[in-house]
């Protein structure tokens, strides 16, 4: 097969991109090594920027983010036992919207497939070849007939253990990271709402955070240790843990059968550059972030929209210095996630042998960004996605 842009990796990231690329009149493929069914049944984040929705209504992926998707005009931080508002839309007239990463994935998938766009999901052996003048990736498809892209570009989009990365040669790319002595311990839990939005909770305990889903269906998180067994916490130990966190002053959160227990690795990683010759990266296989804060699926997308312009001006013979640009506008908004991430995750979290002094300087940090209206704006400002720069 010759075609303009192979992708690999069939996540948001590279779906989102065949499509754009489409809308461009570009031609690609992508190969995913998971099935449609293990991609779309994956939980993964809930929270979408600003940013992201527009870009999924506007280039017409899906209304279905605003007619089903939740409106989230700010977001509680609770500690010392009592609740405080970051109301983002006095601050800076946003909004974040929970629509989980399954819904965007589904609301892709449909779209290219009605779009005729090839998209090959449950391949194997996947390779990607940058020796010749054109790159080529290999694989198997899923009916065990070998397959061969042949194509201008090739972007991989595929995840944080990437194939495409480690197809870089030796020493053709920096990296940079950072890891944390703990992990979360994500669960759904059968129960309504426990509040109209997401509490972010700072504890003597630890951290946690109640999040949502449906109606009827909650996704929350509590800080665990990096090698906790799912296995070994039953509903009762979670909620016990969750009450401890949470609860208090009047405040209970809603509780019911839990499902979908899972450890989350918690690492801060960046690639850079972002290419070699004509293999790009987008998403989390150029750079992960810690989940506080949400900002993992949206960075990905952001990849992507950059990285189309970069490839529409490549393809119309604007040379290697448009990829250049794509690593550049790309890092900028990677940088300000990574610290972002960062500094929600040592805002909130406890760390083992934290000195006295420590623990008071976090308290006045969280009292500092939510009782101050340019604190409490930064945040906002951060958590609802920072404008593209030029
Ligand atoms: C969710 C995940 C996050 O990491 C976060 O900061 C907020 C919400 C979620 O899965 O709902």
């Amino acid at each position: 097969t010759r075609t303009q842009v192979a992708i690999v990796g069939a996540g948001p990231a590279g779906l989102l991109l065949s499509h754009l690329l489409h809308r461009s009149g570009i031609d690609s493929v992508v190969i995913d090594i998971r099935s449609r069914h293990d991609i779309a049944t994956t939980i993964r984040a809930g929270i979408l920027e600003a940013g992201s929705v527009r870009t999924l209504v506007d280039t017409g992926v899906s209304d279905r983010v605003i007619t089903d998707g939740d409106r989230h005009d700010g977001v509680v931080f609770r500690f010392g036992g009592e609740n405080h508002r970051i109301d983002f839309q006095e601050l800076v007239g946003e909004s974040v919207w929970l629509y989980p990463q399954n819904d965007v994935f589904a609301d892709l998938a449909a779209r290219r497939e009605t779009d005729g766009g090839d998209v090959r999901y449950g391949v194997s052996d996947t390779a990607v070849d940058t020796s010749g003048a054109r790159p080529v990736v290999s694989f198997i498809d899923s009916d065990g007939s070998p397959g061969r892209i042949e194509a201008d570009l090739v972007v991989g989009s595929d995840g944080s253990r990437s194939i495409c990365r480690k197809a870089f040669p030796a020493g053709t790319r920096g990296e940079w990271f950072r890891e944390y002595p703990f992990a979360w311990f994500g669960f759904l839990a059968e129960a309504p709402p426990s509040h109209p939005e997401l509490i972010y909770a700072q504890s003597e305990h630890g951290f946690a955070l109640v999040s949502q889903r449906t109606p009827t269906m909650q996704r929350m998180y509590f800080q665990c240790a990096p090698g906790e067994r799912p296995e070994d916490w039953d509903d009762d130990r979670i909620w016990a843990e969750m009450r401890r966190r949470v609860n208090g002053n009047g405040f209970e959160i809603q509780e019911g059968p839990i499902s979908a227990k899972m450890v989350l690795p918690f690492r801060s990683f960046v690639t850079a550059p972002m290419r070699y010759g004509r293999l790009l990266l987008a998403g989390d296989a150029a750079h992960t972030v810690p989940p506080t804060g949400a900002k993992g699926l949206n960075l990905a997308l952001a990849d992507v929209r950059v990285l189309h312009e970069a490839i529409i001006d490549f393809l119309a013979g604007a040379g290697d210095e448009a990829l250049d640009r794509y690593t550049e506008r790309a890092l900028d908004r990677v940088w300000k996630a990574q610290h972002f991430s960062y500094w929600m995750t040592t805002m909130l979290h406890s760390v083992e042998g934290a000195s006295p002094f420590d623990i008071a300087r976090q308290r006045g940090e969280l009292a500092l960004v939510t009782g101050s209206r340019h604190g409490a704006a930064y945040l906002a400002e951060a958590y609802t996605g920072w404008q593209q720069a030029a």
